[in-house]
């Protein structure tokens, strides 16, 4: 599925979308260049989850993951100073990926064996400075009518 962003409220915006038919257990992986929206995403991704205006979201590039109270626990992860798995796995991944929580990976290229086998990738690049192209793939095993519900908001989007 692809969608045009032409202005960082309508990344976030389709973000917010996205978090709000999220659940449980779910893993977002963001893919995408310097600058190319990630922690943009990720804030309407935890609007959507219902995570107060009061809690900022930003990149968590000192503290790796930021933890966000939402309707479920928010786990935001950014990757990039990382060297790669084995530092990830160290530091403790696999508790991150909380089954009662929603897990939200910047860089997670990086990280791409640690993957759980369902999740939904999110690919940014950049076209202008205010237009981003924007891929997003349901990758495994998710419920038909989850798939319909995402593909209507996307195409939503797209009108
Ligand atoms: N359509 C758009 N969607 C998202 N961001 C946009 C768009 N147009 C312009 N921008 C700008 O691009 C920048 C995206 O920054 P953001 O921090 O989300 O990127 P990032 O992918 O998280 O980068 P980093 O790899 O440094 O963490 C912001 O300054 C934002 O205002
Ligand atoms: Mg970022």
């Amino acid at each position: 599925m692809l969608v045009i962003s032409r202005s960082p409220e309508q990344t976030r915006d389709l973000g917010e979308r996205l978090g709000r038919v999220l659940g449980k257990g779910s893993v977002v992986a963001l893919v995408g260049e310097l600058g190319s929206g990630k922690t943009v995403l990720a804030q309407g991704l935890a609007r959507g989850l219902d995570v107060g205006p009061d809690e900022y979201v930003s990149s968590p590039s000192f503290a790796l993951v930021n933890e966000y109270r939402g309707r479920v626990p928010v786990f935001h992860v950014d990757t990039y100073r990382l060297y790669g798995v084995s530092e990830m796995v160290a530091l403790g991944y696999e508790d991150l990926l909380e089954p009662e929580g929603v897990t939200i990976i910047e860089w997670a290229d990086k990280v791409r064996e640690l993957l759980p086998e369902r999740h939904l990738l999110v690919e940014l690049s950049i076209v202008d400075s205010k237009t981003r192209r924007i891929t997003i793939s349901l990758v495994g095993p998710w419920e038909t009518e989850l798939r319909a519900r995402i593909g209507e908001l996307v195409n939503q989007e797209t009108a």
